[in-house]
């Protein structure tokens, strides 16, 4: 019941009844946190739970024994529901024997616990405990989401030559090669990952202590070491050659690949809804060298390949408990060949917006340039001296070009019937294409005090 309380209070305080707050799912959310899975409800339901439990689950920090925890339980229990019933993928069973799997790896010690653990959206992850002559150590497997990477035995090829790139670089610096990237396990056979009998792939990290990870920034501050912990890791990675990564997500940012696939989209029309967006879709076809110019640049040498996160949000990145400092970049699943505007661009894309995703009321939705100016000040001071002057020059256009890209795929989702992201309501995907029309908007209203923002942080 304490748990539920505690959502009810979240909800209400922050989501202003955005999210369909549906008090019998959520009843039944919290029982089937406190015991069991019950009898199967219709989908809607779930999906209902789901967008609930995920509401609380975006407000509410990780930490492993606060009420929160259960929040990621719960949010756990239902997402995986859902996906199943979408068919999407299998489920981890609570009663999962993490002993077999975990035999696999050349992990010392006994196992004496294992858990779900973390707030992450795309794995299954999984908190293991040995005792190895005595002393506790913590491990984290994780199952790899293989509806979203098609490719996971590239997708670890990646991750070991990041890390062990990382470590050594790291260590240079005088750093902690054990606490400031990730420690790959590899598996008794030598692979870094365990394939199950039903073709899952698993990997396991060592567990870094001492840390916690923030599902949002709560201080302008923790936006602005977002930025430099992004930062750096793009430093440290600049001369990595980022031509020997794969692509975990082809084409993931290739904005002009997704205009030229949005025009066929239009053409084909196959949900009929053409006729209904003739504005949005001018206001995509209208702003052509947005989703033209990172490749364009690229091709014309004028900045350089980067080895890009992809997924610069605060969620990646483990904090030291005691300073709140950031420490470690994990997630490491999409990192693929990109642009430095690119990871720069996503990260204000969702982190300066004072609005959510699907916010309905558009005046709602602004570019915060406060938080903007806080969070280039620490990526440009995290990448040290390694950006070009022309990297940095172009990172607003990173900010406009990812912040349309996601517009442009809401409102092709939208136009191809909603077959991509979860909607709940029938012009979900539209009101998402609007606000970060807006956002968009608000970025080329604003653009010269961007740009003064950022010759200012760069300088
Ligand atoms: N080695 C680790 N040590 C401590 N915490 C970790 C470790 N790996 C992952 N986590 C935690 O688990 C969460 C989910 O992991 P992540 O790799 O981001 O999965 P997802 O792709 O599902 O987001 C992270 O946000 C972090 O809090
Ligand atoms: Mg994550």
């Amino acid at each position: 019941m304490t748990a539920f309380a505690f959502e009810k209070k979240v909800i209400s305080r922050t989501y202003d009844g955005r999210r369909l707050l549906c008090e019998g799912a959520a009843t039944r959310c919290t029982g089937l946190a406190a015991g069991g899975m019950g009898d199967p409800l219709p989908i809607d339901t779930y999906l209902d739970i789901f967008y609930y439990a995920d509401g609380c689950r975006q407000l509410c920090r990780r930490d492993q024994f606060g009420p929160s925890c259960a929040h990621g339980h719960i949010y756990r229990m239902v997402s995986e529901m859902v996906s199943e019933a979408c068919g999407k993928r299998k489920v981890i069973k609570s009663e999962m024997n993490y002993e077999k799997i975990t035999k696999k790896f050349d992990i010392p010690g006994e196992l004496k616990k294992a858990a779900p653990f973390g707030n992450g959206h795309i794995n299954d992850t999984v908190l293991l405990v040995f005792d190895a002559d005595g002393s506790e150590k913590k491990y984290v497997l994780q199952r790899i989401n293989r509806y979203v990477f098609k490719h996971p035995d590239e997708l670890m090829a990646n991750m070991r030559g990041i890390t062990d790139f990382l470590k050594k670089k790291i260590a240079l610096e005088g750093g902690d090669p054990g606490r400031e990237t990730l420690t790959i396990i590899p598996a008794r056979d030598g692979l870094d990952y365990v394939i199950d009998e039903d073709g899952e792939y698993w990997r396991v990290t060592a567990f870094v202590e001492n840390t916690v990870s923030y599902e949002v920034s709560e201080t302008p501050e923790d936006f602005y070491l977002t930025g430099t912990a992004f930062g750096h890791f793009q430093s440290l990675l600049s001369d990595y050659p980022a031509d020997t990564l794969y692509e975990t997500i082809p084409g993931f940012h290739n904005t002009r690949a997704r205009f030229i696939n949005f025009l066929k989209v239009v053409e084909e029309d196959k949900a009929g809804r053409v006729g209904e967006c003739r504005e949005e879709i001018e206001f995509i076809l209208s702003r052509k060298d947005l989703a033209y110019f990172s490749m364009e640049s690229y091709e014309k040498g004028e900045i350089p390949l980067r080895v890009t996160h992809n997924d610069t949000k605060i969620n990646n990145l483990l904090f030291d408990t005691k300073e709140r400092k950031p420490v470690c970049v994990v997630d490491l699943d999409t990192v693929m060949p990109g642009f430095a505007m690119t990871d720069f661009g996503d990260a204000i894309r969702t982190g300066a917006s004072t609005a959510m995703e699907d916010e309905p009321d558009v005046s709602k939705v602004k570019c915060d340039l406060h938080l903007y100016e806080e969070f280039a000040k620490g990526f440009i001071k995290g990448c040290g001296d390694k950006l070009t002057e022309k990297e940095i020059e172009t990172l607003p256009m990173g900010a406009l070009g990812i912040t349309y890209e996601q517009a442009l795929r809401f409102l092709a989702d939208y136009l191809e019937g909603d077959v991509y992201y979860k909607t709940t309501y029938p012009k979900h995907n539209l009101v998402r294409t609007h606000t970060q029309m807006k956002l968009v908007q608000e970025m080329e209203e604003n653009a010269d005090k961007i740009r003064e923002i950022i010759a200012k942080a760069a300088f």
